[in-house]
């Protein structure tokens, strides 16, 4: 360095320059935001030529201790002295974390705790990886702990397992992959689970179910979501890639009678979950089905959407994008975390004769260069010429 940005800030975390998983600490946190807003407003002009008619506010994030779900690597290469933490950059050796700046308070010193655990197991080697996530009830939060499993523990390494979880009231849940996560340990009766309040909704997971990774932002990007799908009357909503459900029982639970959501995933257990979620918080209107949606062939038992909010992977869903362009779904809310799969999409759309009609930031994961967020596209009536 030369001569220091003005924004550039002394990192806070011991880690920083190691550990793959912040990259941007060393630049000042408001100014990360706007660089990622510029970043997302470049790429959308340079790939589709789009600029949208209205930049949103962005939905903001404190800079540290917000990520509420992490994956823990696992090296157990050296017997007796195992390795918790997260990878080096791009590299496969895991750098041992004492406590971390960004995982939630609740969360933050598991890392080195479960360090310690796994150092006393007979088998530690019989652990993949570690899902961390956060439980929350109206007036508490608990760690959830989950071990994907290449084999099952021994008893010893079970009990072993079991005390941690009871001495730091934690939900503790061995994973093989294959069937619904088995726990040892309950902090209390209830599946883990996040709420959103402003729905009334209280969304059960399992450990290593996806789950937007910033709970508090979380809230906020459900209800810009909500806000964008403005349904004159009701209608027909898709909501593709929909997880366990986090948009679609929202919308589903605002929208007035008559109203039907249909969500979309290809993990058969989150559906299941989904489904139970919509049971359990009385939830009518609201569908949900297990389906591949990167195949272009793909059946859907409706056919005209009036909305579709989209969620994909960081792939982006170039054919499911297609087939929306070819039905004419009116209105496409696209929640994006890789800019330059939403700028190939948008190509598809503006050639297709869509408007991006708002665009807002999303601060999923402050500290670190990964870049969230929200597009709305309205399909206008004359087709682009392709170029
Ligand atoms: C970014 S997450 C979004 C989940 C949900 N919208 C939420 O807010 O929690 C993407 C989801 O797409 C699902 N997925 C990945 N590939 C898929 C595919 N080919 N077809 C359908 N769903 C897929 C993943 O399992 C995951 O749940």
């Amino acid at each position: 360095v030369l001569s220091p940005s003005a924004d550039r800030v002394a990192p806070p975390c011991p880690h920083y320059g190691t550990c793959g998983g912040c990259d941007l600490q060393h630049f000042e946190a408001s100014a990360q935001l706007a660089h990622k807003r510029a970043v997302v407003l470049e790429t959308l002009a340079r790939a589709a030529r789009l600029e949208p008619r209205i930049v949103e506010p962005s939905i903001e994030s404190p800079p540290f201790h917000y990520r509420t779900r992490a994956r823990l690597a696992v090296d157990a290469r050296e017997r007796g002295k195992p390795v918790v933490g997260f990878r080096e950059g791009a590299s496969a050796d895991v750098v041992p974390i004492a406590h971390c700046h960004v995982l939630h308070h609740a969360l933050a010193g598991l890392p080195s705790a479960l360090s310690g655990l796994v150092a006393e197991m007979e088998a530690p080697r019989a652990i993949g990886h570690i899902d961390l996530a956060l439980s929350e009830t109206a007036d508490a939060t608990f760690p959830v702990v989950g071990l994907r499993l290449a084999r099952d523990l021994s008893e010893r390494d079970r009990a072993r397992c079991a005390a941690f979880a009871v001495e730091r009231r934690a939900y503790f849940a061995l994973d093989d992959g294959l069937t619904s996560a088995s726990y040892l340990h309950r902090p209390c009766d209830d599946a883990p689970a996040y709420r959103l309040p402003g729905f009334d909704l209280r969304i059960a997971f399992d450990p290593g179910d996806f789950v937007q990774g910033n709970a508090g932002v979380n809230r906020a990007f459900v209800g810009r979501v909500v806000d964008w799908v403005q349904l004159a009357e009701h209608g027909e909503v898709l909501d593709a890639f929909c997880g366990l459900g986090n948009f679609s029982l929202a919308i589903a639970r605002n929208e007035s009678g008559g109203t039907r959501v249909l969500g979309v995933e290809v993990d058969r257990g989150m559906v299941e979950r989904a489904r139970e979620n919509a049971k359990e918080n009385r939830v009518g209107g609201v569908e949900f089905l297990v389906r591949d949606l990167q195949d272009a062939e793909i059946a859907l038992p409706r056919k005209r959407f009036d909305v579709a909010v989209l969620d994909p992977p960081r792939t982006g869903a170039r054919a499911l994008i297609e087939r929306f362009a070819a039905e004419r779904v009116p209105v496409l809310i696209y929640a994006s975390c890789m800019a330059s799969a939403l700028g190939r999409d948008a190509r598809v759309l503006a050639d297709a004769g869509y408007a991006l009609d708002r665009l807002a930031l999303v601060d999923m994961f402050p500290q670190t260069s990964h870049v969230e967020a929200l597009a709305r596209f309205v399909l206008e009536h004359k087709k682009r010429k392709t170029r």
